[in-house]
């Protein structure tokens, strides 16, 4: 939960079906790489239909105490870049709040900087492992101070001259990767990444978006650094809908009887479309639409109408292609005939919540038969004839927006209300989610 918030318990009702087509905020990641590249590039960027969750507004923050002027309008962000060695030393600390991308993002970016900042954001991002970034960091010359060896934030980084490197990631972990990208940009030489399997590839994307060269080959992608020409600003760069976002609506529908709905403009990118390969192998309908390209990112619409969704298993390279919708798929599953097991996504447990120990404990206070591995889970759906239903109660969120939906999301198929204990932090990603499931219900 980000500082300043206050507990927001909530209620969910069951209900549904789910009806309609409906919008949903812009993509995170590719907001939070919309507003670096934009910053460092010369002259103005219109960022249109980017996030408007907090993670992405503290993005905006840090950028402007480091001197960039951002304007912000409810669709649509101003950015005027001032090249790439244009940021400026803030006077305070930046606050990335809840966000576990921003922050190490930012911690990339500045390493290379010729002045002093100091990195922090709320009580789950001041739990979560900084190491896997500012380990390789220091490999290449950084400078970075923080608590426990660094291990965990608050960072500070006193900006250093950097070399480039090679490194070999033990981690499928796109902030990592990204992190060491935007580290290569400053550095002398060559950075090299490779990662054990693909994850999301937006910073890939947004250097070719801005016509900034680099390689891939395979598992690893490669950066010169200090490039001698900077890049333009981009007159209109539209963010594709979060399909994290699009997920629990995805899942309500497939899951609740009776429901049709399309999910507009949504990004397809294969580094994060898996939760559409699980639910399609769990016997969900789904129509892909309307495919077109936005700022070098497949868009499409998506109909989903509800479905006998099975068990299945879900592992290997579906998993970073997944990672963020596994407590909604979760909830997929436990509303399914048979058994889905999760294996190999120890990364859940260094989410904003320890992800596989909070959906095993809500799974089963919603009555469903769940066992917890140290890299997984076992659920035990409850579907089938006769048709059950989970049991309504009290839940936890344990502060993180995507447990906070999900339960919303399983709510519809309860025997009686939900009551999530905080709710707040749903604005984290997607701020009116409420307000969007009511419009689907009605
Ligand atoms: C993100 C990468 C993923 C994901 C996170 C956003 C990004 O984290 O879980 O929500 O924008 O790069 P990891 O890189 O740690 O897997």
């Amino acid at each position: 939960m980000s500082p300043g918030h206050s507990q927001k318990p909530a209620t969910f009702s069951p209900g549904g079906p789910l009806r309609g087509s409906v919008s949903v905020p812009g993509d995170k990641s590719i907001t939070h790489r919309a507003v670096i590249f934009s910053a460092l590039a010369e002259g103005e960027t219109r960022i249109l239909d980017y996030c408007r969750g907090e993670d992405c507004l503290n993005t905006v923050r840090a950028f402007r105490t480091m001197g960039i002027t951002i304007d912000e309008q409810p669709r649509e962000l101003r950015v005027t870049g001032k090249g790439l060695w244009g940021l400026s030393e803030p006077s305070t600390v930046i606050d990335c709040g809840n966000s576990g991308t921003g922050i190490r993002l930012l911690t990339g970016l500045l390493a290379g900087q010729d002045f002093f900042t100091i990195l922090t954001g709320d009580e789950s991002v001041r739990r979560r492992p900084m190491g896997r970034v500012v380990k390789p960091l220091r490999e290449m010359g950084a400078s970075i101070a923080g608590r426990k060896g660094g291990e965990l934030a608050p960072l500070a980084v006193s900006g250093a001259r950097l070399t480039g490197m090679s490194y070999i990631s033990p981690v499928a972990s796109a902030q990592v990767k990204s992190s060491l990208l935007l580290a290569g940009l400053f550095a002398e030489g060559r950075t090299t990444i490779s990662e054990p399997s693909l994850s999301r590839d937006h910073t890939e994307r947004m250097f070719g978006y801005f016509g900034i060269p680099f390689d891939r080959k395979g598992m690893t992608v490669s950066i010169a650094g200090r490039p001698a020409a900077g890049w333009a600003g981009k007159p209109s760069l539209r963010v594709p809908a979060d399909i994290s976002a699009a997920a629990f609506f995805l899942v309500g529908a497939a899951i609740v009887p009776g429901s049709d709905i399309t999910v507009r403009d949504v990004g397809i990118n294969p580094t994060r479309s898996g939760v559409l390969d699980a639910l399609t192998s769990m016997g969900a309908t789904i129509e892909i639409l309307n495919r077109r390209e936005e700022a070098g990112e497949p868009v499409a619409d998506l109909r989903v109408q509800s479905a006998d969704l099975h068990g299945v298993t879900i592992g290997g390279e579906l998993i970073p292609r997944t990672i963020d919708e596994i407590p909604i798929l979760c909830v997929a599953a436990a509303a399914a005939q048979g058994t889905t097991t999760i294996t190999g996504a120890s990364e859940l447990r260094v989410k904003e919540s320890d992800r596989i120990a909070a959906v095993g404990r809500e799974l089963t206070k919603l009555g469903v038969s769940v066992t917890e591995q140290p890299d997984g889970l076992t659920i035990a759906g409850i579907g089938g004839a006769p048709r059950r239903r989970f049991r309504g109660g009290v839940f936890q969120s344990y502060g993180d927006h995507r447990i906070a939906m999900s339960l919303a999301v399983a709510a519809l198929l309860a025997d009686s209300p939900v009551q999530v204990d905080e709710t707040a932090c749903i604005d984290t990603s997607f701020p009116l989610f409420e307000s969007k499931l009511l419009e689907l219900l009605t």
